[in-house]
């Protein structure tokens, strides 16, 4: 059997990525992630080669050598169009320095670097000179395309900027369009783009639900969905600091000697409580109103936080972007962490399943955590 070509991953997430990479035949030694949850999704569904910890503190002698190609879809927020206050001195920007570290230390044949639409336009365009420079003064040969996932058979209009070097002195191998417009397929070979309404349709009457059940003989994993997607909703009145809140429910729940795993038993949660009391700004939530009260009513805590955590009002959602209604009959728009991304004819979010499957994750793909981290898990992808 001819051996596999071997692949080191950063910022994997729930690995995305570097799933499309094993089903192309590649073979994933090494992956590397900071976000909890995501790692145990990437664990439990791809496999145990992934390492929980901030990159910046891994050194380079901690990772293998044997690899051929690295994968790193450096985080975007600092760059995306989705954040208006994207700019040059987020730190998140320069993670890519991650991967230019790494590249140097093991001279990979190849690398894949991935990030949104929004670095192009960054400083006007100084942002992707500078890293393009970056990754050619280690003797790369280095191209960037901006790649749209539906012209390549994924229900999504998601566009990303792809950029790929090596070290071979050939030409990057970027892929061929193989899908496009039904009235505009001047190209004979190209197929007609995958719709939204072909691929989830059949989900769009199913009633969402926290566990997994039997739809007709296939199972049906987190198909779970927000319901808030008015172009109004009720918001925190108040800003609250969500540290001092996860710190303060800690307290208390030490002082009343409940366990996160009975309070989640007496809410009807999967895990949801273990949420509130974190502190780390990942994974910590704080409790909505009528759960605030209900666990006031069993931790017994004062009233320190009663008004900034349950005082509400009407707001309208800013971003253009969270009210997107998927075009059923098309790819879909870009699936964000920004979202929500409101079901075409449902009065709720495209459920956590509908969003994988319009991202192509396998339907026995299961994401685990909260709602909201199942959402991000994929949809920061
Ligand atoms: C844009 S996502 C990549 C998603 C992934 N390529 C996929 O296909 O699912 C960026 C990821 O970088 C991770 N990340 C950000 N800073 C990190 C750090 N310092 N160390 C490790 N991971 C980090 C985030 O947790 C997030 O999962």
């Amino acid at each position: 059997m001819k051996e596999k070509y071997k692949v080191a991953s950063l910022f994997s997430g729930c690995g995305g990525l570097d799933l499309g990479f094993i089903q192309s035949g590649f073979e994933i030694i090494w992956a590397n992630d900071f976000f909890k949850e995501a790692v145990q999704t990437y664990k439990n569904n791809i496999g145990e080669h992934i390492v929980y910890g901030d990159i910046t503190k891994i050194s380079s002698s901690e990772i293998p050598n044997n690899f051929d190609i690295l994968l790193g879809g450096f985080p975007c927020q600092g760059f995306s169009v989705a954040n208006t206050k994207r700019s040059m001195d987020d730190e998140r920007n320069f993670l890519y320095k991650e991967l230019l570290r790494l590249i140097k230390d093991k001279q990979p044949k190849f690398f894949i670097g991935e990030n949104v639409k929004g670095l192009l336009s960054m400083q006007k365009g100084k942002v992707i000179e500078m890293i393009i420079n970056d990754f050619k003064s280690l003797g790369y040969n280095v191209e960037y395309r901006l790649l749209k996932a539906s012209d390549y058979g994924v229900p999504q209009n998601r566009e990303r900027i792809v950029i790929i070097g090596n070290r071979l002195g050939i030409r990057n191998p970027f892929p061929k369009i193989t899908h496009g417009l039904v009235n505009n397929l001047f190209d004979d070979n190209l197929k007609p783009y995958i719709t939204v309404k072909g691929v989830v349709g059949y989900l769009s009457k199913v009633r969402t639900r926290d566990i997994s059940f039997d739809l007709d003989g296939k199972i049906i994993h987190n198909h779970i969905a927000r319901t808030n997607v008015a172009d109004k909703f009720w918001g925190r009145k108040h800003n609250v600091n969500q540290h001092e809140i996860c710190d303060y429910l800690k307290f208390w729940r030490n002082k009343s000697g409940w366990s996160t795993k009975k309070i989640d038993k007496h809410f009807g949660y999967l895990h949801t409580a273990g949420h509130w009391f974190r502190k780390d700004n990942n994974s910590g939530s704080i409790p909505n109103p009528s759960d605030w009260w209900e666990l006031k009513s069993i931790l017994g805590f004062d009233n320190l936080y009663d008004k900034a955590v349950t005082e509400l009002e009407l707001k309208e959602i800013k971003f253009e972007q969270s009210l997107r209604i998927n075009n059923w009959e098309l790819p879909s728009d870009t699936i964000t962490a920004t979202g929500p991304e409101i079901h075409p004819n449902r009065e709720r979010r495209m459920s956590v399943r509908e969003c994988a499957i319009i991202q192509t994750f396998p339907d026995d793909f299961i994401f685990y955590g909260s709602m909201g981290n199942m959402y991000n898990e994929k949809l920061i992808a």
